[in-house]
């Protein structure tokens, strides 16, 4: 099953994306997490990459479709995929469709942003993709990832200022995907302003229309 994951920063798409990939055998693909990996590294990417996470911008297409290419080509996708954080504007879609992968269905996760900014300041993160919140949901043990045990951090951009940044930029640059996926017939929207478990149903729910 080849999937895209589509919502705004803070929706749940990480949240969720572990779920996904777990029931579905499926690598997740987060152009965030890869880019912040990079940055960690010191390498010529994550510098350059650093300028547009900080200020809550996209990081130029070019950048982002050579690691996309990377990804799908040497991960392990015998299953399929899910792309979390790709693509993000109509010219990545484009280019997306020209490297002619199949996509069966494009996730689309909707939050106010009112809800959005209460989320993002009590996020934790792990470096493995996973991510908790202080209030509603947290690890089992403060400040350490379930999953993999590695210590939980607060993201740099997850700073009030630069979320509003990061939400504009959505609003803008990403949303206008939402018409593209559906006039192709592979939107599936759900609601996640509720609680995860409560978003994890809706998402199984609709994924069952591309079970194969
Ligand atoms: P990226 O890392 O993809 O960030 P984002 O899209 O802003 O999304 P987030 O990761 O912040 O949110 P999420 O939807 O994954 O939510 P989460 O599950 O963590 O990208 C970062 C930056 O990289 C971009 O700004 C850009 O610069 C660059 N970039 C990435 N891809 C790019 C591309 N294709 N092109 C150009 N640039 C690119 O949940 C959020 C919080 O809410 C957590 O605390 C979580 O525990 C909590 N939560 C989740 N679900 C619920 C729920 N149902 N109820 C209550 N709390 C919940
Ligand atoms: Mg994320």
């Amino acid at each position: 099953m080849n999937l895209i994951l589509l919502g705004a920063p803070g929706a749940g798409k990480g949240t969720q994306a572990v779920k996904i990939s777990e029931k579905y055998q499926i690598p997740a693909i987060a152009t965030g997490d890869i880019l912040r990996a990079e940055v960690k590294a010191d390498t010529e990417l994550g510098k350059e990459a650093q300028k547009y996470l900080a200020l809550g911008q996209l990081v130029p297409d070019s950048v982002v479709i050579g690691i996309i290419k990377k990804y799908v080509t040497e991960n392990k996708c015998e299953n399929g995929f899910l792309l979390d954080g790709f693509p993000r504007s109509i010219p990545q879609a484009e280019e997306l469709e020209k490297m002619e992968i199949h996509i069966d269905a494009v996730l689309n996760i909707e939050v106010p942003d009112q809800k959005i900014i209460e989320r993002m300041s009590g996020r934790r993160v792990c470096s493995c993709g996973s991510s908790y919140h202080v209030v509603y949901n947290p690890p089992q043990k403060e400040g350490v990832c379930d999953r993999c045990g590695e210590a939980l951090y607060v993201r740099a951009d997850d700073v009030a200022e630069t979320v509003e940044k990061r939400l504009e930029t959505f609003h803008r640059e990403t949303e206008p995907l939402k018409a593209f996926y559906a006039e192709r017939g592979l939107l599936l929207t759900v609601e996640g302003q509720d609680e995860v478990a409560d978003t994890t149903a809706l998402v199984f729910q609709a994924l069952k229309s591309v079970e194969a």
